[in-house]
């Protein structure tokens, strides 16, 4: 029974992981054992089995005891104890949710539906480090990994929508703040019966006013959007759209040979569920209903929406799919350049396919 000490299992990626594993009863056939940076002796979570009490997070010879780490703890603890804990000696299997180590040559970005293939030989070369993917990155290729498999898939523009909880929990809560604070500001002005133009100047000057609440996004968010997400590079990429491109070819196992993808990556007033418009260049001239079936079979996730407007505006949204592992894709059509281009919209649930339950996956898989 591997020991299996988890290390930011309190935060939101980490709750959501704890969640998921009650579920679907993960803890039965490990030992697990919690770790803290601050409440270290303090009783562990109630994860239905004992545990013994909070160890100390650094504490690199409590960590050297355990089988298997799973970190949602962020990529300051990964550089802070990852190169020692390895020096000192230890050789177990490392899970992590941050990007530290993604990009490193010795580790495997995990997506199981997607690249079992690539796990299963890592596992056998003796890989001991398996990172989760970036949200988006994850998440389109559980909406259109058919299209990859098949060889179908020349380059890809995706275009996102990305939700607050990507950004962070407080991102979500201000999120929250500044659409209440849109609304105090015009609750008076919403009868039918008074001038719209008077709501929408109420609305602008609130968003702009200097109470607005904009601590944690810099900027507004409710009510507008920040088509930028993450810090420069010298590409004139913001850095998560870089990972589009590294990431994806990194997880097909295909970094020698890499498909270019490409986009822009934009933050809306969603919550916890990212969507994405893509631009398909396909190899070849595959008709749509062909390619529905394919995106359909890849994985037990997925599910082809109809490309219909009631259909795409029910299913095909944030609002649907939050707290799900519901992967929908619609809006399959071929664009005006030619038969060749496709367009795709997808959704899935950042915290979920976008980051806890390929975690929670990988630690199954060790245990086969
Ligand atoms: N970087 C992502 C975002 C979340 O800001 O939405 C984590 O993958």
């Amino acid at each position: 029974m591997n020991r299996t000490g988890f290390v930011g299992w309190r935060g939101m990626v980490g709750s959501v992981l704890m969640q998921r594993m009650r579920d679907e009863d993960d803890f039965r056939d490990i030992e697990p054992v919690f770790f803290s940076t601050s409440q270290t002796g303090k009783p562990g979570p109630d994860v239905g089995k004992d545990v013994p009490p909070l160890q100390d997070a650094h504490d690199i010879e409590q960590l050297k005891t355990m089988d298997v780490i799973v970190t949602c703890q962020g990529g300051d603890y990964t550089s802070a104890v990852y190169a020692d804990l390895r020096k000192a000696g230890w050789d177990g299997y490392w899970i992590d949710a941050a990007s530290t180590l993604r990009i490193a040559d010795d580790s495997i970005i995990v997506l199981d539906p997607v690249n079992r293939d690539v796990i299963d030989q890592g596992l056998k070369d003796g890989v001991k480090t398996y990172v989760g993917g970036n949200c988006t990155v994850s998440l389109m290729l559980m909406g259109i990994g058919g299209l990859f498999r098949q060889g179908l898939v020349e380059w890809i523009s995706p275009m996102t929508y990305q939700a607050a909880s990507g950004a962070g929990a407080q991102n979500m809560r201000e999120l929250v703040a500044q659409m209440g604070y849109i609304h105090g500001a015009a609750t008076d002005l919403l009868d039918p019966s008074t001038a719209i133009l008077e709501l929408d100047r109420a609305v602008s000057d609130a968003i702009r006013s200097d109470g607005y609440p904009r601590e944690h996004f810099g900027q507004p968010l409710a009510g507008s959007l920040l088509p930028w997400i993450d810090k420069k590079l010298d590409s004139g990429q913001s850095k998560e759209e870089w990972k589009a491109g590294v990431e994806t070819n990194k997880i097909l196992g295909r970094s020698h040979n890499p498909i270019p993808i490409d986009g822009l990556c934009v933050r809306i007033g969603a919550m916890r569920s990212h969507a994405q418009a893509l631009t398909v260049k396909m190899t070849k001239d595959v008709p749509v209903d062909e390619i529905e079936d394919i995106l359909a079979e890849a994985n037990a996730w997925v599910r082809v929406v109809a490309n219909e407007k009631e259909d795409s505006i029910r299913e095909l949204t944030p609002a649907a799919v939050s707290g799900t592992l519901e992967i929908p894709v619609g809006r399959l059509r071929k664009l005006a350049m030619g038969p060749e281009y496709l367009s795709a919209f997808t959704v899935g649930d950042q915290l979920l396919w976008g980051a806890a339950e390929p975690l929670r996956r990988m630690l199954r898989i060790l245990q086969e």
